[in-house]
């Protein structure tokens, strides 16, 4: 019998994560725990459940909610308690305001550390059990260029630079604490959806198809490392 691989993506009900998803349910060998805020309404992703063969779940999860970090760990409890949970993307995140850091408000700082950072590190810690489980335990924190200074972006996007740059550093802290499990960055490039834009340059399943051939080869050697989805290494 082949190998099955388990994956949880957050915010995968359009966009990038719901590339993923769509992505992985190809394969039979994947088992796919699809999460997103309101799983009533998300319609492409339920679509998708009928051609998946009992390999797509769907679970809400609200990653700037506490509660519903951990009422997500509990429901997908039945798909991934027996396998644990190789993969996990957290995809889910936000660019609210174009703001500089000298106009940037409490209110923007604090809503985008709350989706983009602390969200990811919640998640992380729900479903650490799982991933104690799994095969592969792979943690990948979907980033941005945007959170690199070395690749100097300048002044722009402040408050959404700063929260991926926090993020960024979160990945080096599990990776740091936690050698067993492989921690990585994954710069999705400039990704042609809602949060992208029409003159984004990368198609969704370019960058997609290139994420995943870097997070199903990375080792434990290169946790902490921080990736452009073509496997470019990126500067801190
Ligand atoms: N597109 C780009 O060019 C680009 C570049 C660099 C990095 N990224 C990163 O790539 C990731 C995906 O971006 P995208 O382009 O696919 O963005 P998108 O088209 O705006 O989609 C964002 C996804 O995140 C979900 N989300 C937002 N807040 C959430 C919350 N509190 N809880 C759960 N889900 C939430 C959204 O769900 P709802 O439908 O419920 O809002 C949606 O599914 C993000 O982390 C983003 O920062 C994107």
């Amino acid at each position: 019998m082949s190998k099955t691989f388990t994956w949880l993506v957050t915010g995968s009900n359009r966009g990038i994560g719901f590339e993923f998803v769509k992505q992985l349910v190809a394969s039979s060998a994947n088992v796919v725990v699809a999460t997103c805020r309101q799983p009533e309404s998300a319609t492409a992703l339920k679509d998708l459940v009928g051609s998946a063969a009992g390999k797509l779940h769907i679970v809400a999860l609200d990653v700037s909610d506490a509660a519903s970090i951990k009422a997500s760990a509990a429901a997908a409890n039945e798909v991934l308690s027996e396998h644990g949970l190789d993969y996990l993307i957290s995809n889910a995140g936000i660019m609210q305001a174009m703001d500089g850091p000298f106009d940037a408000t409490e209110e923007a700082l604090l809503t985008h550390f709350k989706a983009n950072v602390a969200g990811p590190a919640l998640v992380a810690q729900a479903y650490l059990p799982y991933l104690e489980k799994g095969e592969r335990k792979v943690i990948v924190n979907v980033s941005s260029g945007l959170g690199s200074i070395g690749l100097a972006f300048g002044a722009k996007q402040a408050s959404y630079s700063i929260s991926k740059t926090a993020l960024n550093m979160l990945t080096y802290k599990q990776a740091a604490d936690r050698p067993d499990i492989i921690s990585i960055v994954v710069d999705p490039g400039w990704v042609k959806t809602d949060m992208g834009g029409p003159n984004a340059q990368v198609e969704p399943q370019d960058s997609v198809s290139g994420q995943l051939k870097v997070i199903t080869s990375v080792t434990k050697e290169d946790s902490g490392k921080y990736y452009r989805y073509d496997g470019e290494n990126l500067p801190w």
